[in-house]
């Protein structure tokens, strides 16, 4: 597998180090051919290269098996423009990658279930999916700009029948292999959009007539997931519903640096953290490097079909969360060892190397 790596800003290189050390070693184990290559995204590549995606950074992510990316986003760059500023290097590399489907699962994960700000009761046991549109709505409709003499901005929301059916397509696919139930989420009593999103989907579901389908409204949503999660299985949703309730569904299960996500259906596929670069906590080691060593896992899922590999990871990180290890954003109260990225990192990739070992073992005999 030839992997591209773009840790990018803040705490972007200090979670990617911990993935691709832990990537490094399941592979080893595993007898899986792993070349990594980094490259620059973001605020760090404004700074060194004079653009937020540079050509060599697209070049090489667009020859590359899969791309595992930290974050980006920098405070220096807060007054630009959004064409100029490090994010629109990530929006501009998931338009060369060509996936459009964006899963990002949220679980209560046992040894967490008190760092949620829910209560226990209302919280444990959730495991739901949200698969958001990742290439169209207001993110990349036009026209977009300013006009009358920059008093007054406007973008623009738009999606095709197409681009509703083929992301449609891959959260129906999910939930079949999941609890066979899919909420798509919209706004139908007021934007157009959302209608045509609706009777799309509702079409696409019958060629699923093992799944169950229901609508909410993206307000209502909301509401449920602070309400009664476990009502989700698979979440289907437009560009930034999506984003916007994965914030929301990722901290429920203890903190935004715990959510994974795969990027999927185009010609390559990327990984990342669905946090931000954490320019509040940057630089000083307790970043919490599990969303990161999450995505990492979903690669070797999706992108090499390495089932049992990836597995190999998610159970180190259960078991190192069983043992008691924490960085502070999930630290909450006593018999807990309080870790640092690196060593959050290293726990996990012993336990990972420890299970692939012995998942072997078992295989042969
Ligand atoms: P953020 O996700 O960076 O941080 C929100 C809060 O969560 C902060 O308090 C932060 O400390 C905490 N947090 C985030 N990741 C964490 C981790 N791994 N461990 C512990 N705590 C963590 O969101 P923001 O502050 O709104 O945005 C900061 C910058 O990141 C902005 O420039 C934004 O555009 C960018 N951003 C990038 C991505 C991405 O690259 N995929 C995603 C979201 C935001
Ligand atoms: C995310 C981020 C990005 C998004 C930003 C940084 C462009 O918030 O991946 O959730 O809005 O998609
Ligand atoms: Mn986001």
């Amino acid at each position: 597998m030839r992997l591209v790596t773009l840790p990018g800003d803040g705490v972007g290189p200090e979670v990617t180090r911990e993935a691709v050390k832990i990537l490094t070693e399941v592979c080893d184990v595993h007898g899986i051919d792993l070349s990594v290559e980094e490259h620059l995204v973001g605020g760090t590549a404004i700074r060194n290269a004079g653009s937020p995606l540079p050509d060599s950074t697209a070049t090489a992510c667009s020859t590359a098996d899969a791309v595992l990316l930290g974050a980006v986003g920098d405070p220096e760059f807060d007054d630009l423009l959004p064409e100029q500023r490090p994010e629109i290097g990530l929006l501009k590399l998931r338009q060369v990658l060509g996936g459009f489907a964006n899963l990002r699962p949220a679980r209560a994960v046992p040894a967490l279930v008190d760092s949620s700000p829910l209560r226990r009761e209302i919280f444990e046991g959730t495991d739901l999916l949200i698969v958001r549109e990742l290439l169209g709505g207001l993110y990349f409709g036009q026209p977009r700009g300013f006009r009358n003499e920059d008093t007054e901005a406007f973008n623009t929301m738009v999606y095709s029948e197409e681009e509703i059916r083929r992301v449609a397509r891959v959260a129906f696919q999910a939930a079949q292999n999941r609890r066979g139930k899919v909420t798509s989420v919209d706004k139908a009593n007021v934007l157009e959009t959302s209608r045509l999103w609706r009777q799309t989907v509702e079409s696409v579901g019958k060629e699923f007539p093992g799944v169950e389908l229901d609508h909410l409204f993206v307000d209502a949503c909301a509401m449920h997931l602070v309400t009664d999660p476990r009502r989700f299985d698979v979440i289907l949703t437009e560009n930034l519903f999506g984003d916007i309730l994965s914030d929301e569904a990722a901290v429920l299960t203890g903190s935004l640096g715990m959510l994974a996500s795969a990027t999927i259906g185009g010609p390559i596929d990327l990984f990342e953290p669905v946090h931000g670069s954490a320019p509040d906590i940057a630089g000083r080691g307790i970043a919490n490097p599990l969303g990161a060593i999450a995505s990492a896992a979903m690669l070797l899922r999706y992108t090499g079909g390495h089932e049992i590999a990836a597995r190999s990871i998610e159970d180190a990180m259960t078991s190192v969360l069983d043992e008691g290890y924490r960085t502070p954003d999930i630290a909450r109260g006593s018999g807990e060892t309080i870790v640092s990225t690196e060593e959050m990192g290293s726990h996990v990739a012993k336990r990972a190397a420890d299970n692939s070992q012995s998942s072997l073992a078992y295989h042969a005999v």
